[in-house]
């Protein structure tokens, strides 16, 4: 049955062997949400994004894209409904140039012609508040590890999707490039784009500030606003359980 939502799980389940990593998972993104997805490591977070955009199937369950079953889908025909997916371990080729990185997705697929506007007006956005240059030859190898984040980042939107699911794009930043990264995202966000973002930093979860979901040993532990999540003592608990 078709909703209006922008993405939709229900009731997900995943095991490897004995771990449950995504345990019922029920999962409603609004279109043009930004949605923090926040949970200690093991949580079952990367699990979820793989599920999602089709690298893992599920063990039973549901997933929609915009309405349409995309549950036994190819990674490749989800992306055709407007899903985009950046890995919590950087992608981008090493060896090849920023130029030529951003050239691997190629939204030449039968999007309309508006969808296509949209998806280019944010591509740009990002080059530009990324500071990254189409036409530059540096060779990934050789250029710093956020700005191979950002890089990351802009290769998705590359492809013009609708939807992106971003796993712990600060990972390893300084906090102003972990600041900088939210606000390219928010403004990402305002012209449209859909977002789900992982994250292990408060810091980056409070700068979004938005709908926050919290994962626990494969399960959805809370879902709310940041204030409510962020005042839910059992939340505390699981963070400082897992604190080093
Ligand atoms: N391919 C896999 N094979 C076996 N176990 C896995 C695999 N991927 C994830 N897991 C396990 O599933 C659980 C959730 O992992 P993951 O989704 O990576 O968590 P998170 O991203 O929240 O840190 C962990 O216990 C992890 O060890
Ligand atoms: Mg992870």
């Amino acid at each position: 049955m078709a909703n209006q939502f922008a993405l939709e799980a229900r009731k997900v389940n995943k095991h490897f062997g004995g771990v449950v990593a995504a345990n019922n998972v029920d999962l409603k993104i609004e279109p043009g949400e930004l949605r923090c997805i926040i949970g200690p490591n093991g949580a079952g977070k990367s699990t979820l994004f793989s599920l999602l955009c089709g690298i893992q199937r599920v063990d039973s369950g549901e997933i929609f894209i915009q309405g349409h079953d995309v549950t036994h889908m190819q990674p490749f025909k989800r992306v055709r409904h407007g899903i985009g997916l950046t890995f919590q371990t950087n992608r981008a080729y090493q060896e090849l140039s920023v130029k030529h990185n951003l050239l691997v997705p190629n939204p030449s697929f039968a999007i309309s012609k508006e969808t296509h506007q949209q998806g280019r007006e944010r591509y740009m956005l990002a080059l530009e508040e990324f500071g990254l240059d189409q036409n530059d030859d540096t060779p990934a190898s050789e250029i710093p590890h956020h700005t191979l984040q950002w890089l990351e980042i802009s290769m998705v939107l590359a492809g013009f999707p609708e939807l992106v699911l971003i796993d712990e794009p600060t990972a390893g930043m300084s906090r102003d490039e972990t600041d900088h990264t939210s606000m390219v995202l928010k403004k990402l966000n305002q012209s449209g784009l859909t977002i789900i973002v992982v994250e292990h930093d408060m810091h980056f979860v409070k700068n979004v500030a938005q709908k926050v979901t919290v994962l626990h040993q494969g399960r959805v532990f809370t879902e709310g606003s940041l204030d409510e999540v962020i005042a839910n003592d059992e939340v505390k608990n699981i963070y400082l359980g897992h604190a080093h």
